[in-house]
């Protein structure tokens, strides 16, 4: 069967966070969302028959995943990342901030650092400050378009910060980066060395692009495995988002029960019928949807690589290794026409009717870039490319 990508579809009016709650989020109401990272594709037809024989069913009580969730998570993991999991490292929650929030919580006491590598996905600093515990930042390195890592302020700030926890981001989002195995192993053996506990979010693991590999970081060395939790969720990879369904695996048992004690006292136990239903059949059957999308990307970042070489003047593209979300450079264009970022905003929203990720939202270096989500149609793609150039050009 050949997906087709390029069909348009809809969304405006299904209660969509990107498409229905622009007014509500202060932004006009006619703007093209290429923001928040969901796509724009139906999840797998596999997927949806499965939900739609659930709802058929009629019947959605209490409800729990049996062998069978996990056979097909352990076959996952096993042919995407050659990783062997077992039974008893699986938690199931509904997200994975959700998740990072309550490691936060069970590895950490106020007023503790925990280290962030930004720019990065803000819910990271969101969640660590409102839990009252103290933000450690090892800011990426930005070198000719390119990102890494500055290992002696790596291990800096864990002594200096005070810090417990190291949330890892791999892939990374927004910079794109997919972590080599010397990188890992380089921030692995500090933290180690240190004591600090990893929370490795994986969530973007299944989008690397062609010749790049996924190392999980918990695999790496087994002092790893007993000091990790490893976040992963089939949210990103099949639109599933909505579903709030997320698999989060530690290894060490004591971690594992202090991390369910910190669920417990949120009161939460069991999972949404829908997200253990989707997020099986979506691992069981969606490999070959997912290898065909991701062909889809490459040519969709092609398109943008392009676009952005032609078209847009003093911008550039940080060039991704994974993820389907984009990192723009526009500060030779702010330069050039000495424009500070909330003009540019104002250029991409009034004038280019789009709304974006201003990189001040990701933190430190996140000046002067913006965020765009490429996972939509060609044709939605280019439209949105077109509006941008158009704001440049005002
Ligand atoms: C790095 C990263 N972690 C977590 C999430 C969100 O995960 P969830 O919706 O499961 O909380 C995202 C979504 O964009 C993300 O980029």
């Amino acid at each position: 069967m050949i997906y087709n990508f390029d069909e348009i579809i809809d969304r405006s009016n299904t209660d969509s966070l990107k498409y229905d709650f622009a007014e509500k989020r202060g932004m006009p109401e006619d703007l093209l969302p290429m923001w928040v990272a969901d796509m724009d594709f139906r999840t797998p037809e596999s997927v949806m028959e499965a939900m739609g024989s659930t709802v058929e069913h009629g019947i959605f009580g209490y409800s729990e995943s049996r062998e069978d969730y996990y056979l097909v998570l352990e076959k996952w993991f096993l042919t995407q990342f050659n990783w062997q999991i077992k039974p008893k490292w699986l938690v199931k929650t509904p997200g994975v901030v959700y998740a990072i929030s309550q490691a936060i919580r069970a590895f950490t006491e106020e007023g503790d650092g925990v280290l962030i590598q930004e720019p990065v996905y803000y819910p990271f600093r969101q969640t660590i400050a409102i839990n009252n515990r103290k933000v450690v930042v090892n800011q990426l390195a930005y070198n000719q378009g390119r990102y890494g890592i500055d290992y002696e302020d790596f291990e800096a700030c864990i002594l200096r910060g005070r810090v417990k926890l190291f949330i890892l981001c791999s892939p990374h989002n927004p910079v794109g980066r997919v972590w080599t195995k010397e990188e890992l192993v380089r921030m692995g053996d500090i933290c180690i060395k240190h004591g600090v506990i990893i929370i490795a979010d994986e969530i973007h693991s299944d989008f690397t692009f062609s010749g790049m590999t996924h190392y999980v970081f918990a695999d790496l060395k087994s002092e790893y495995l007993e000091q990790t939790i490893t976040c992963t969720a089939p949210s990103k990879t099949f639109n599933l988002a909505g579903l709030q369904i997320s698999n989060i695996f530690i290894a060490n048992q004591n971690y594992k029960k202090r991390f369910k004690e910190e669920m417990a006292k949120g009161g939460y136990s069991q999972l949404n019928i829908m997200g253990i239903i989707a997020c099986k059949a979506a691992y069981q059957y969606g490999q070959e949807w997912l290898r065909q999308l991701k062909v889809y990307l490459e040519d969709n970042l092609e398109f943008v690589r392009n676009f952005v070489d032609t078209e847009l003047e003093g911008v550039k593209l940080v060039e991704p290794e994974g993820t389907y979300l984009l990192w723009l450079d526009f500060s030779g264009y702010l330069h050039t026409h000495n424009l500070s970022d909330q003009e540019l905003n104002r250029l991409i929203v009034h004038e280019g009717k789009l709304w974006l990720d201003d990189g001040n939202m990701f933190g430190l270096g996140g000046q002067g870039f913006q965020r765009i989500n490429m996972a939509c149609p060609r044709a939605v793609l280019s439209k949105g490319m077109e509006q941008l150039a158009e704001a440049l050009k005002s």
